[in-house]
């Protein structure tokens, strides 16, 4: 693949499954923007990001790969994109040293991810996390976890793109990101681009169990819904989101979430005439409900398949891990190499 246009860039966290918040967010942008054919797309799997919070060590390769066949899955297609894996691209963490002597600390220290995660970490009991962490997790903040932001930076910054399209958790890291290549440029003359962020008509769905809180896989399970998610159990949780907590005039959160659902999936009609009878106060959840399972579930029965499909072939998905990865090193290496001799290093690792 040609990098001969706008650079768009964007990762996720190797978690053991991709959920619609991630999808309806971000992923089905990646492939929107991939089949659009303006952009020279690289899209990564940032494992080194997924060893700030508590994790198994014994898991996240397995995850890593299963994230991989997860954004296949989906339609990303490694003839249009570049999918990498962020381990295997070590300049990745060299730019995140060198970038992080020119970011404040100030700035770091406003992240509200950081304030949240730590927070929950603080007043954790670890019964959010995998078993065999549970223990080793409560109350352990790490340094990883608060530059984090940096390496996002580094991400961006190290293909030099112009786009990056994510839900709106992103917007504070991203313009982070841009605080960062400015301080660079002021310093060393303009080399990054200013990355903008590129967001969907659904960029913060909502978890169905406590729709005041983003959708996310962290909060435990009822909080998501998994993109691979058997059909059964989509309907489950559907069937038992929360609607209404009392009486009000306004739409509650809840029904607002299922409304926005319901749209990212393509139905667009169906929701214009369920909002007429919320309007006209008839409408019964259950209708909004069912509208809702089924179209998730039909919207995601080609994932499963497609799934299942590229699980069967694990030489061929480590065969891309392998071919794209370098790929993506080519482009790293000569970003990197240029921003090493511009603050004073030597510019490839030879005295
Ligand atoms: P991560 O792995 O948490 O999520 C991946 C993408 O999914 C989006 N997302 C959501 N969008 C809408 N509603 C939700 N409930 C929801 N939950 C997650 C996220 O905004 C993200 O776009 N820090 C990033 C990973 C990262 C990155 C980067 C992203 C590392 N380096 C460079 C862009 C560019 C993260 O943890 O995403």
């Amino acid at each position: 693949m040609l990098i001969n246009k706008p650079i768009v860039l964007s990762c996720i966290q190797p978690t053991s499954e991709i959920h619609i918040g991630n999808y309806f967010g971000a992923v089905a942008n990646w492939v929107d923007l991939q089949e659009s054919q303006k952009y020279s797309c690289i899209y990564g799997i940032v494992d080194l990001h997924a060893m700030t919070m508590p994790y198994d060590s014994l898991h996240l390769r397995a995850n890593t790969t299963g994230m991989m066949i997860d954004l296949l899955a989906c339609g990303i297609d490694t003839e249009k994109s570049i999918l990498f894996i962020q381990s295997l691209v070590p300049e990745h963490t060299e730019l995140c040293w060198i970038l992080s002597c020119f970011t404040s600390y100030g700035e770091l220290s406003r992240m509200t991810q950081f304030k949240e995660k730590s927070e929950q970490l603080k007043s954790t009991s670890g019964e959010e996390f995998e078993e065999s962490v549970k223990l080793k997790s409560s109350k352990f903040i790490s340094a990883g976890l608060f530059t984090y932001p940096v390496l996002q930076a580094a991400d961006i910054l190290i293909y030099r793109a112009k786009y990056v399209p994510v839900g709106k958790d992103q917007e504070q890291h991203l313009e982070l990101s841009r605080i960062i290549a400015r301080s660079f440029n002021s310093r060393f003359g303009e080399f990054f681009p200013e990355p903008t962020p590129l967001f969907t008509e659904s960029p913060k769905v909502m978890s169905p169990a406590d729709p005041k809180k983003k959708m996310s896989k962290s909060l435990g399970d009822k909080h998501y819904i998994g993109l691979f998610e058997e059909a059964e159990n989509i309907r489950n949780k559907i069937k038992t989101a929360m609607t209404d907590v009392g009486p009000s005039n306004e739409m509650s959160h809840g029904v607002a979430n299922l409304f926005e659902i319901l749209k990212a999936c393509g139905k667009d009609d169906e929701a214009s005439e369920l909002m007429k009878d919320y309007d006209n106060k008839t409408l019964k959840y259950v209708d909004l409900k069912d509208a809702v399972s089924i179209a998730l579930v039909k919207l995601t029965e080609p994932f499963r398949e497609k799934r299942k499909e590229i699980k069967s072939d694990k030489e061929d998905v480590k065969k891309k891990i392998q071919e794209m990865s370098a790929r993506a090193r080519e482009i790293a290496k000569e970003t990197l190499s240029e921003v090493r001799e511009m603050v004073g290093l030597p510019k490839k690792h030879v005295w």
